[in-house]
């Protein structure tokens, strides 16, 4: 899709389709569209004074017109003023976008938002966001395509004055980018487990680091077990499909920075002998949702060019059954020295996570050090299906977590990791436990992880269990048109960007 950043008043651009927003409460009240509105003889007034368009959120009106540049208006409610947000705009540029697909035209333009105050930098990114994230179709299992005879090929944004040109064009360029990362992580959480093999994940990252330059290294079980990485390969022993662990590196800013990003990667979550009930299990697919947020978003952060370094390394195994599998009760050594004590083999992730996590410190030494993963099914419990869970005993870090949460419509919340917790966490036999009970999961998830990361590593751990995948049930009071109604999200990728962003300044 090609981006082009025009300044004109809206009655003169040449368009197939001019998307005008309109709110519920404040009608009308935008010198653009009084502009043309007057070369429309009042026409739009009328619309809104006969209540025709009323501006509510998601409502939408389509207009013919002639003798002006855009032959046909689209009025999308944008709700009331006092709830305007970036994420609104990502909203209606979604529906925008399909609605045009729909009547298959190729082309539309939108104008910025600078009267209510947006900056072009932001502008640029929520729109083409909410466009691309929008239009996403996971299909490719489809024979029968429901391919439109055309897509969108071109959007404009129109520039309230040639200030804003530079900017929007960047900030559009950025959010092509995010959306294009952001839809990978979905194809990548999409593809079934018989596709998404461990093995195949290790070959697409090494596709994404030969386009983006990065170095890469893929550990086998070989390597791992002279790692003795004893904890991760514990639950890849029952597996006949070859674990591997990804290690991607992006040098931005030589000896500046470096965030490490761990992500967990079980391709398929059986449960183990701890099976998961079939409903359970249905779309445990996406088991590694952690990995492929983590791999958009070095993908992204490479892309951008971000002056700031990164280590991203993705745990990539299946939880399976078989006559080699680990049992509950089984002791295992981590690449750390600690045992663990098995006491469930659903509860794999963090085995998996803990040994990605002392090999990244061991070998990278990351100033921070941040972990993503579908961990718990508490997550969901605690916080529904459109916040995840943050958990960290950095304020700072919770701090941009949050602003980057709120500025990409990721949204985060914080649990509490106070050292209480750990009790739950005690075994007879070895060091830890990898399950702490029914109460407080996530929490006790985080402070397995805990366990492993060096005194004095700032470090945050991010849940995103309830987020990572939709549901067509959940769809129906989520409402969020830029998601789609069923399957992966792609969520992580672009609040991971803006998290990695904001160390920037001070690298
Ligand atoms: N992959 C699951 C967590 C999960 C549940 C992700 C639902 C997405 C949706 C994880 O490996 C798991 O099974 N966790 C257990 C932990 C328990 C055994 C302590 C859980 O949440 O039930
Ligand atoms: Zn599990
Ligand atoms: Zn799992």
């Amino acid at each position: 899709m090609e981006v082009k950043v025009v300044v004109k008043p809206l009655e003169a651009v040449e368009t197939e389709v001019l998307v005008v927003t309109v709110f519920e409460d404040k009608l009308n009240d935008n010198a653009r569209i009084k502009s043309l509105d007057e070369q429309l003889n009042g026409k739009i007034t009328q619309l809104i004074e006969s209540g025709e368009v009323q501006g509510k959120f998601r409502e939408f009106t389509i207009l013919h017109t002639e003798g002006i540049g855009p032959k046909r208006l689209l009025f999308m409610g944008m709700g009331k003023r006092q709830d305007f947000s970036l994420d609104r705009i990502r909203s209606i540029a979604a529906n925008a976008s399909r609605y045009v697909r729909r009547i298959k035209i190729s082309e539309m333009a939108m104008p910025d938002f600078a009267h209510l105050d947006v900056s072009a930098t932001d502008c640029g990114e929520a729109i083409v966001e909410g466009i691309l994230l929008g239009m996403y179709r996971f299909d490719k299992y489809k024979s029968k395509k429901k391919s439109p005879e055309r897509k969108l090929e071109t959007i404009k944004i129109i520039a309230s004055n040639e200030g804003e040109v530079e900017a929007l064009t960047q900030s559009a360029q950025t959010g092509n980018t995010l959306a294009s990362s952001a839809n990978f992580v979905r194809d990548l959480v999409n593809e079934p487990s018989n596709f998404m093999t461990p093995t195949r994940f290790a070959e697409l990252a090494s596709e994404v680091a030969s386009q983006q330059n990065l170095k890469i290294e893929v550990l086998g079980r070989e390597e791992m077990q002279r790692e003795g990485m004893g904890s991760f390969l514990g639950v890849a022993q029952g597996a006949e499909e070859p674990p591997k662990m990804v290690v991607m590196q992006y040098i931005g800013n030589p000896g500046g920075k470096t965030i490490g990003i761990v992500g967990k990667g079980v391709t398929f979550d059986t449960g183990g002998y701890d099976l998961k009930p079939s409903s359970g299990m249905l779309r445990m697919y996406g088991d590694m949702a952690g990995a492929a947020a983590t791999l958009g978003a070095i993908q992204a952060i490479a892309s951008e060019k971000l002056p700031i370094n990164v280590v991203a390394i993705m745990g990539l195994t299946e939880n399976m059954i078989s006559a080699k599998a680990y049992k509950a009760s089984d002791i295992l050594t981590s690449m750390s020295g600690k045992t663990i004590e098995v006491l469930n083999t659903d509860a794999e992730g963090r085995l998996v996570l803990c040994d990605c996590m002392t090999y990244m410190q061991k070998y990278h030494n990351p100033d921070i050090l941040v972990d993503i993963a579908t961990l718990t099914g508490a997550a969901i419990i605690a916080l529904g299906r459109t916040v995840s869970a943050v958990l960290t005993t950095d304020d700072d870090i919770y701090q941009r977590a949050f602003a980057a949460g709120e500025y990409t419509g990721e949204r985060v919340w914080r649990l509490p990791l106070y050292d209480e917790y750990r009790a739950q966490l005690v075994s007879d036999v070895a060091d830890i436990e990898n399950v702490g009970g029914r109460s407080a999961g996530t929490i006790t998830a985080a402070m397995f992880l805990k366990e492993f990361v060096d005194k004095d590593r700032p470090w945050m751990h991010i849940d995103i269990a309830g987020t990572s995948m939709m549901e067509e049930e959940i769809a129906r009071y989520v409402k969020n048109p830029y998601l789609p109604k069923e399957g992966g999200t792609g969520t992580g990728t672009r609040l991971l960007f803006h998290f990695v962003k904001s160390y920037i300044d001070k690298a």
